[in-house]
């Protein structure tokens, strides 16, 4: 299996992609935390990559802005391999790969629901519960992030939403944005 390429999402792989995840998450995934945070904007197509084998999309994954607070991530998501591509390491790869286009576009962190026994060694850590909050109920064990500036988790605070939810101004702007809110 040495013919898999790993290449930035583009339009033409979303019914694919579409295949993929329903066969990995099922019906549930609508009811997910993270997918109503999703749902509330689109993802960032140049942050986002799928593997392909023979032409075929085998692997998929998403990063959307987020806003929790005065802070500003990526949530990582979703993440799925065919059942026929699975432990080969093309999720892992992905996930290294997201990283470092968020780390190239200037992003300070990235941040996940997801089990900490697949994402620790790829750098990700459990938020200390409490400190973000999630417009569905979640496990906040699983409420991850990996920091690509230390310290970058500290401005993550309250609930997160989609950062299209959230008015971005200048500093300084802000408070008067919240004053005729
Ligand atoms: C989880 C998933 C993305 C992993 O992708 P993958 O390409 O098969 O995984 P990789 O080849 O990168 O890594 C395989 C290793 O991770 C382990 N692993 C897989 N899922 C795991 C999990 N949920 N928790 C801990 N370890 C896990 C495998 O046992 C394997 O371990 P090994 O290297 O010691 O043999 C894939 O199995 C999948 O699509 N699952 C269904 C959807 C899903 O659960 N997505 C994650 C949502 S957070």
């Amino acid at each position: 299996m040495h013919e898999i390429s790993y290449l930035a999402e583009t339009a033409a792989h979303d019914h694919e992609i579409e295949e993929i995840n329903a066969e990995a998450f099922g019906p549930g995934r609508f009811a997910r935390a993270a997918y109503k945070i999703r749902e509330g904007g689109p993802h960032e197509r140049a942050l986002s990559f799928v593997a392909t084998h023979e032409g075929r999309v085998v692997a998929t994954v998403r990063l959307t802005r987020i806003a929790a607070g005065e802070g500003r991530s990526l949530l990582l998501g979703p993440l799925a391999v065919r059942p026929s591509h699975k432990d080969l390491g093309i999720g892992r790869k992905l996930v290294r790969i997201a990283l470092e286009a968020a780390r190239d576009a200037g992003w300070a962190s990235v941040i996940l629901v997801g089990d900490e026994p697949y994402y620790g060694p790829l750098g990700f850590r459990q938020v200390p519960i409490g400190q973000i909050t999630m417009p569905r109920p979640v496990d906040y064990r699983r409420l991850l992030v990996h920091e690509i500036e230390p310290g970058a988790l500290a401005a993550l605070t309250g609930e997160m939403r989609h950062a299209d939810f959230v008015a971005d101004a200048p500093s300084g702007a802000k408070e008067r944005v919240a004053a005729t809110a």
